[in-house]
């Protein structure tokens, strides 16, 4: 793909306020932050959007809940064409930690980690939302 240079115009305090930020970031120039955040942007619209997405959802929960780990099973299995990999994390006696990949429509994806986030017993859910790595 061709690299196209040009200006931006920016208040030198706004400036500033970049630079401090991608050094912290560990960015070694300022070209790639620009485009990491260009990306960002468009890969957020495209979670407003229809197109298929991708991302991951994360889960951490107590497996001795039974009644909890049936549902979050259940729930996996009503969303089955959604889901293309799980991993099963055992991180210490008690709990675990499941990595859930999504690809599909942003919508289902979604619904579908705020479906498991929301069972009772679920210490911390994410999900991660990303790009199936078309349109940016
Ligand atoms: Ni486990």
């Amino acid at each position: 793909m061709a690299l196209i240079r040009f200006g931006v115009s920016i208040e030198k305090d706004l400036l500033d306020k970049f630079d401090r930020f991608i050094g912290g970031k560990k960015y070694t120039n300022r070209s790639e932050a620009f485009r990491d955040l260009i990306r960002q942007e468009l890969i957020q619209k495209q979670w407003e959007g229809k197109d298929e997405v991708a991302g991951a959802i994360t889960l951490i929960y107590n497996h001795h809940k039974r009644e909890l780990v049936n549902k979050l099973m259940d729930i996996q299995h009503d969303f089955g064409r959604l889901i293309i990999s799980a991993q099963h994390i055992h991180l210490d006696h008690n709990n675990c930690l499941e990595i859930i990949a999504v690809k599909g429509s942003p919508l289902q994806a979604q619904k579908l980690a705020d479906n498991l986030k929301s069972i009772k017993g679920v210490k911390h859910g994410t999900l991660s939302m990303s790009t199936a790595g078309t349109g940016i």
